[in-house]
């Protein structure tokens, strides 16, 4: 079977964000830091740094300012942060940020429950944000939830992510995220959300999230890599979840990722024993193990 896969993919890390928004226990703004610094060493290009959302809603990330102050920025790294309305643009603006990210869901109940408001209405608090962010010539990158199933409406259908991504297309966002956000995801339906998305975004400017939940993440990238989508987001480690959807585990974790790019000799610019070490950083931090098999894996080769 003949297939076109990319030679290379680009992979950014969303653990310091979408990772470290789910835990309970407060992460002192320094280990964060030294986590951005240890991903670029790694060879990351791009890094979802913070969000600028209400600490009541996600007190995690309340030193956002903070965090990104303390980055040590290196030439030829993108780094991203949330931003859901005006107030958190505004604030975010002050940190000097690559790119800001606004956030929409293809389901209507996740949309109240994680930002208060109906797509809708999310899609004209977006528009100011949006339309100010290029004025100030930062990037714009819409993420897209639950594309293919909610935890309060279950599966989503193909055309409410067309809907969502046309919205956001409308409004001057630059590129989005396709996320099964509850990693509920099988390979055919991503393909379908993706096709979805491709009636308005083109193929560079579109990129799969995957949480891990029931452990597809994987065969879910092949099967956007087989469309020759080329831009992917994971989190060192496997971290995170959303604190909005109950039960979700973490994004697709890096070390996997990019342990499955490179034996398919497609090219990450990532060195694995370095990100490999990042993820032990920040789970030691976290008083756990990476949630990683090829972390695990390469760190039982590297005891005996
Ligand atoms: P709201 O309560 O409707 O907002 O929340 P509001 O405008 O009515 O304001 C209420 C209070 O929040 C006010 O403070 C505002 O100042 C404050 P008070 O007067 O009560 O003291 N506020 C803010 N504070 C700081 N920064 C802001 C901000 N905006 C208002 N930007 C809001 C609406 C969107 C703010 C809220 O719902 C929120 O913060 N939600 C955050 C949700 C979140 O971060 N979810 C996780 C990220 S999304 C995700 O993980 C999915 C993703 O990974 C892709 C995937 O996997 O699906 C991206
Ligand atoms: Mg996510």
């Amino acid at each position: 079977m003949a297939m076109n896969l990319p030679h290379r993919v680009r992979v950014m890390d969303v653990g310091p964000r979408d990772g470290l928004q789910n835990e309970k226990q407060p992460v002192p703004a320094a280990v964060k830091v030294e986590l951005v610094h240890r991903l670029q060493a790694a060879g990351l290009k791009e890094i979802e740094v913070t969000s600028f959302v209400s600490p009541k809603w996600v007190p995690q990330m309340a030193d956002n300012a903070e965090v990104m102050a303390g980055i040590h920025r290196e030439v030829g790294v993108r780094y991203s942060v949330l931003t859901p309305n005006l107030q958190g643009f505004e604030a975010a603006l002050k940190t000097q940020p690559d790119e800001i990210v606004v956030f929409g869901a293809a389901s209507e109940a996740f949309s109240q429950k994680n930002i208060n408001c109906s797509i809708v209405e999310s899609i004209e608090r977006f528009a100011p944000v949006v339309k100010a962010a290029r004025e100030a010539g930062i990037a714009v990158r819409g993420a897209m939830s639950c594309t293919v199933g909610c935890p309060y409406e279950g599966d989503i259908a193909p055309e409410r992510v067309s809907y969502l991504a046309g919205l956001m297309k409308g409004i001057g966002v630059q590129r989005v995220d396709v996320a099964d956000t509850i990693g509920v995801a099988t390979p055919r339906k991503v393909q379908a959300a993706m096709e979805a998305t491709l009636k308005h975004f083109a193929l560079n400017d579109v990129c799969g999230h995957f949480h891990d939940t029931y452990g597809q993440a994987l065969v879910n990238t092949l099967a956007a890599l087989q469309m020759g989508v080329w831009n992917f987001q994971s989190s060192v480690a496997g971290l995170g979840g959303c604190p909005y959807a109950k039960g979700a585990t973490g994004n697709v974790a890096t070390e996997d990722l990019v342990y499955m790019m490179h034996g398919m000799g497609i090219d990450t610019g990532i060195d694995l024993d370095q990100l490999i070490d990042a993820g032990v950083f920040i789970s030691e931090a976290l008083g756990r193990q990476p949630n990683s098999l090829v972390s695990r894996a390469v760190l039982n080769k590297r005891s005996v």
